[in-house]
């Protein structure tokens, strides 16, 4: 028989990796990738042989004959879909279809969600939580993970060799050959993860800091998490530090950091920007200062995950915030950033009504302001640019009066 193109590759003596590596991805609904992504699919070889989740429809081709690699698809048993979104469900029923498995296990929500998306005549069994499946030889154990971060969301435990499988929770958009997190860069692998965190993660914080505290009170003896993104964490070193990293961002410890987020028309915005991150510099804070007309909405996320403060400046257009700053605020205050101060800043011409925009959009996401709006007409003066030194100061001190030296 000849060869498939595409190899699953051992993850355990039982499981093999059967996913589809996704190199050409840029952007996922609104998220940049960069390092494109994986769809993290695994066969567990046991009497019932199992499918746990699928690729996306496009990479349905690239699973199957990693399947084939090991097995003939059609010895495939069982299937458990631990999320419905489609770049998990995606080939689910033309799997489903060609497989003809004896059983299709999803959450009661994850059983709604696949009529919803498919309108299938399939037979999917509801599993509940803590509910424990025999696969003969093996087991599996599923727990509910409700908004983390769909309603249907669920982990599935292979209890025998210690494998949480925790769909979207633990992963990151990075196509890689490596599978492991232990064999990819240390620096890109936290980048990633914390990304992935504060653009699909971080509004459900609250719930992902009681979901990880239940499980670990649990102790299942997890010697491995497998995610449905990226690399697979495998080692009792990097699960503590995947675990570390979550709580670290449950908690979202505002740090000596401050994000300033601007865009400009005519450079007036840019000279102030400039000079807000002067005084914030002189104020003892480090500052990441993101120009929208370059910057993506999914990076200032993730480089406010652990900032103290978040700094907004705008042109006026039409009596209107720049449509690029709409676009970024809407983004992150959907995604509930906590524990920041900030400020305002502005240029106009005959109208500032955007830096009341500003202000609004800011308030609204439970920012505190902790100085007064700076707003120039036309062009900074050498004094315009003192006072947006003195307001970059000002949110310095404030950072500083809630966070301690080391950070
Ligand atoms: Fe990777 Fe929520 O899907």
């Amino acid at each position: 028989m000849s060869r498939e193109a595409f190899l699953a590759r051992q993850v355990t003596p039982r499981v093999y990796w059967v996913g589809g590596i996704d190199w050409t991805l840029t952007d996922f609904h609104g998220y940049k990738t960069d390092r494109g992504s994986t769809y993290n699919a695994f066969l567990v070889m046991a009497e019932k042989v199992t499918l746990i989740d699928t690729v996306k429809a496009p990479l349905r081709d690239e699973m199957m004959a990693r399947i084939a690699s090991v097995i003939d698809p059609r010895e495939i048993k069982y299937i458990v879909s631990n999320h419905a979104e489609m770049d998990h469900s995606g080939s689910l029923m033309e799997v489903i279809e060609a497989v003809k498995p004896e059983r299709v296990f999803a959450s009661a929500n994850g059983v709604k969600a696949l009529k919803a998306h498919f309108h299938h005549g399939y037979e999917i069994q509801a599993v509940g939580n803590g509910e424990t499946v025999s696969l003969g030889d093996r087991t599996l154990q599923f727990f509910e993970t409700r908004m983390i971060h769909w309603p249907d969301s669920m982990v599935t435990f292979l209890k025998e060799e210690g494998v949480l499988f925790s769909q979207d929770a633990f992963g990151m958009h990075l196509a890689t050959t490596e599978l492991f997190s232990d064999e990819n860069p240390a620096e890109i692998v936290r980048w990633e993860a914390a990304k992935y965190y504060a653009n699909i993660v971080l509004p459900y914080s609250g719930i992902v800091g009681k979901t990880l505290k239940a499980l670990m009170e649990m102790k299942l003896g997890i010697k491995m998490i497998a995610p449905d993104h990226g690399p697979i964490w495998r080692t009792e070193e990097e699960i503590v530090k995947i675990l570390g990293w979550y709580q670290e961002w449950v908690e979202q410890k505002p740090r000596r950091k401050a994000v300033v987020v601007f865009d400009t028309m005519w450079r007036s915005t840019e000279k102030m920007a400039s000079a807000v991150a002067e005084g914030l510099k002189e104020g003892g804070v480090r500052v990441k200062v993101l120009p929208m007309f370059g910057a993506h909405r999914s990076d200032v996320i993730t480089e406010m995950l652990d900032a103290g403060a978040f700094v907004v400046g705008s042109c006026t257009m039409n009596n209107r915030i720049f449509p690029t700053m709409a676009d970024v605020l809407t983004y992150v205050s959907g995604l509930k950033p906590a524990n920041k101060v900030g400020a305002c800043f502005g240029s106009f011409g005959w109208s500032h009504n955007a830096m009341k925009e500003l202000e609004g959009y800011l308030q609204g996401m439970g920012v505190e302001l902790v100085a007064e709006t700076v707003k120039v007409n036309y062009v900074p003066t050498k004094e315009d640019l003192v006072r947006c030194v003195e307001l970059g100061k000002k949110v310095a001190a404030e950072v500083a009066k809630r966070t301690s030296e080391s950070e």
